[in-house]
């Protein structure tokens, strides 16, 4: 069942955005400033993906994509808030492949935008504004409604790219790790609407990689994470034909949203910290909404001795650092 759901997989339609594998680096100074229980610390760097500025969008997109072309799509609509990486990422890619984008956001209207949502004009997307993200899903259909009605084949992105078969697209990158002969214990990483921890669990499943996948969230609390993770695992099982054991749904999913503080987008101690040390002792930028909280948890884990010095922990870099410049 591994083999049938791995060769699906493998052969699953995709638009290469990004050709390239991601590097995975070694924070050898991160590890020295943490102390001498600290493990192996290694990082994928998805926020390199040689695309649209990068990011684990990217890689949902590439599959999500495919499936629009499929549909024979003309326009792609997808939702966020005014600073979303996805949103951002999507512009990047209707501009690639030549179609246009329209992103519903919720959020404070900027008279001159900054960081992601400066992007998304670039790329040319159109911005529809809401009051709140509850307004997004009904805008999204409105839209859709009235494209159809102006003879346009519009493909509606649900929030994150965070379907099956974005979740299955992201599940590819863990190729990446074991062609770099990296075999981690853990793996670490930013968590919001559960496509990439859904990928990366299915990932290690099918690729036969018995590591923990400990998703950090950046905002929902954990219960419902875990609900949504493990509703996209049955339906990645579905899609690709494999049994559920073969994307690893019997295994525990593991949420900590204990590093969240007052809410999404809102820095915390923890976050400044890690945000600070990983710029300091290793020249990498991690991003102030999802990685450096993500960050702060691995940090956080390594202090309350919750990985032992001899394990390898790799964390996965998704991107976001446009957040910086908002
Ligand atoms: C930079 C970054 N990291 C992590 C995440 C979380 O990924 P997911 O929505 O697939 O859980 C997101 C998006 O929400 C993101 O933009």
């Amino acid at each position: 069942m591994v083999a049938t759901a791995l060769a699906s997989l493998t052969t699953l339609p995709r638009v290469r955005l990004a050709p390239h594998p991601t590097p995975v680096d070694t924070l050898t100074r991160l590890r020295a400033a943490l102390g001498p229980s600290c493990p192996a610390l290694y990082m994928k760097r998805d926020d390199l993906l040689s695309f649209g500025m990068g990011g684990n969008k990217i890689r949902k997109l590439q599959t999500v994509l495919a499936e629009a072309m499929a549909a024979g799509a003309d326009t792609l609509i997808t939702c966020g808030g005014i600073q979303s990486n996805h949103c951002r990422a999507t512009a990047a890619a209707g501009a690639a492949q030549g179609l246009r984008v329209v992103l519903v956001v919720n959020g404070v209207p900027q008279e001159r935008p900054t960081g992601n949502a400066l992007l998304d004009r670039l790329f040319g997307a159109e911005v529809r504004l809401v009051a709140t993200r509850h307004d997004r899903a009904p805008m999204m259909d409105a839209v859709a409604a009235e494209l159809v009605a102006q003879g346009r084949r519009p493909f509606v992105i649900p929030l994150g790219a965070s379907t099956p078969i974005g979740a299955a697209g992201f599940a590819q990158g863990l190729e990446e790790v074991l062609v770099s002969g990296l075999r981690p214990d853990v793996i670490v990483h930013a968590t919001s609407s559960g496509g990439t921890q859904a990928g990366l669990i299915a990932g290690c499943a099918l690729f036969g990689l018995d590591a923990r996948v400990i998703g950090i969230s950046a905002d929902e609390p954990a219960h419902i994470l875990q609900a949504l993770i493990r509703d996209l695992l049955e339906s990645i099982a579905e899609r690709l034909g494999g049994s559920r054991a073969a994307v690893g749904i019997d295994k525990e999913i593991v949420v900590d949203d204990g590093w969240v503080g007052e809410g999404y987008g809102i820095p915390t101690a923890d976050s400044i910290e890690a945000l600070t040390m990983v710029a300091r002792r290793e020249g990498i930028v991690l991003d102030p909404v999802y990685t450096a909280k993500a960050m702060a948890g691995l940090i956080g884990h390594v202090r309350a001795g919750q990985f032992s010095a001899a394990e390898t922990v790799l964390f996965w870099h998704t991107g976001g650092q446009a957040g910086l410049f908002a």
